[in-house]
């Protein structure tokens, strides 16, 4: 395994939870691609800036001054972390995470470039990057995959071409992630830049779930909007992230208007700031947490990207190995291709929604499961099986809960703190469940929605957090 010295610390690796066989056991984290733990450094940080803390904007006394000049250093180290050349590029903190940047770039673009109505949107995208499309009157048209159901893979590139030759001045931009949250296939955004800028069509690019994984190359791409969270970095509570070329910022529109991005202001007329940041951060920003982000930025570029990154892809080629040799196990996606981050798979005989519970009931293991936020990708994944299901015996009104119940796969998805023995574990319990998934099913109800519910056990959250 490369680079075994990467060892930041991180909150939470020694938590233990009950399990439903009375046995206490340190819970095993595979769900970082919807949230990984929190980095130690970023509650260290945290815990040296409150002391300082102070609105920004001012550097009238010392801990406003601290507190402005952190927070223009944070916008600067999020430039070095995506290798945005700061004369080209600037960062702004949206107030939440991806899903805020990406509303600002679709209401931004859709009122700086009226004329062109049409989005390119792939078809394997997180719901925060497709529905902010539809809205504005703009109309979307949605990339097809290369490959098909279960086997697709990334964006097919000539359809794109083809596209784009054909609807060239309509379109205003292509919103396409780097890496899928529910597959890990990584999409080819220099070729997508490439082919797009042909026609001064713009690249919105969300990198939710590949800037943990691997480096950014930014300047090198030519990407001209790239969005992520801070909280997919590490960092819970802090911002979302929008990093946009500067004449782009420029032309939008200040969206959220307020103090701090106005320069004068009259009863009748106002100005915005000159300054493509400043203009889109109204309001008081998520100080700490973009301060608190930029620290952990620094200490991933410390350990160095390319490191992490072959260790990552190491990991998570181990766990697809891994897992496609288990007997009725799909793993979803075209399996030649690689991953990063996130693998999703299904076992024939036992439903998403019980899987992830007894992964999580019985052996304290940490999954995700349904569709995560991605309902049209994951149902084309499905397409076969759902055709197939024999509707034949389940009652009508029972149907649609059935469905549920087959509408969804595991995702098992890897961070910083995974290891190989981690891997071990968790295909050890998928054996174990393999084997005896009758036994195990005895103890569930299946709801509506498509989980499963313990029929006796039940985790006392007030408990854990110990409040009583
Ligand atoms: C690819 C992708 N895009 C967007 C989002 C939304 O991120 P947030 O909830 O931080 O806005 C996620 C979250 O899982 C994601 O994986």
């Amino acid at each position: 395994m490369p680079n075994m010295q990467i060892t930041p610390n991180f909150i939470g690796l020694d938590t233990t939870y009950p399990t439903a066989d009375g046995q206490t056991l340190t819970r095993l984290h595979l769900d970082g691609a919807a949230s990984p733990l929190a980095s130690a450094t970023a509650l260290e940080t945290i815990q040296k800036l409150l002391p300082h803390y102070s609105n920004t904007h001012s550097y009238v006394h010392n801990s406003a001054e601290i507190s402005t000049k952190a927070l223009a250093w944070a916008h600067q180290v999020v430039l070095k972390y995506v290798d945005a050349d700061p004369d080209d590029y600037a960062c702004v903190f949206t107030g939440a995470g991806t899903t805020a940047a990406i509303n600002r770039i679709a209401r931004g673009l859709h009122l700086a470039r009226p004329t062109r109505r049409l989005v390119l949107v792939s078809s394997m995208e997180h719901h925060a990057n497709d529905l902010p499309h539809r809205q504005f009157g703009n109309e979307v048209v949605y990339l097809p995959l290369n490959g098909e159901g279960p086997d697709s893979g990334t964006i097919n590139l000539d359809e794109l071409q083809r596209l784009c030759q054909q609807h060239g001045e309509q379109i205003n931009y292509i919103a396409v992630s780097s890496v899928s949250n529910v597959t890990g296939i990584k999409n080819p955004i220099q070729k997508i830049c490439d082919i797009a800028h042909q026609y001064a069509i713009l690249v919105v690019v969300d990198a939710a779930q590949s800037v943990a994984h691997e480096p950014t190359r930014l300047s090198e791409s030519g990407v001209d909007f790239l969005v992520f969270s801070g909280h997919k970095l590490y960092t819970p509570m802090s911002p979302g992230v929008l990093v946009a070329k500067k004449p782009l910022l420029r032309a939008l529109d200040g969206q959220d208007l307020g103090g701090g991005s106005v320069s004068t202001v009259s009863f009748y007329d106002y100005e915005l700031v000159n300054d493509e940041t400043v203009k889109e951060e109204s309001g008081t920003p998520n100080i700490v947490g973009a301060i608190a982000l930029a620290s952990v930025l620094e200490e991933l570029m410390k350990y160095g990207l390319e490191a992490l990154q072959l260790k990552d892809s190491a990991l998570i080629t181990e766990l697809k190995e891994k897992l496609e040799s288990i007997d009725n196990i799909t793993v979803y996606g075209d399996p030649e291709l690689p991953r990063v981050g996130a693998i999703a798979f299904n076992h024939s005989h036992v439903d998403h929604g019980l899987f992830a519970a007894i992964l999580n009931d019985y052996f304290a293991i940490a999954v995700r499961n349904e569709c995560f936020c991605a309902h049209p990708y994951v149902s084309s994944l499905l397409k076969d099986e759902l055709w197939q299901l024999d509707l034949s015996h389940i009652a009508e009104d029972q149907q649609e809960s059935y469905i549920n119940r087959k509408r969804g796969m595991v995702r098992a998805s890897l961070s910083l703190y995974n290891s190989s023995d981690d891997i071990d574990t968790l295909i050890r319990a998928i054996n174990e469940i393999t084997v005896n998934h009758q036994n195990y099913a005895k103890h569930y109800t299946p709801q509506a929605d498509g989980s499963y519910r313990h029929n006796s056990f039940v985790l006392d959250w007030k408990l854990e957090l110990g409040w009583q």
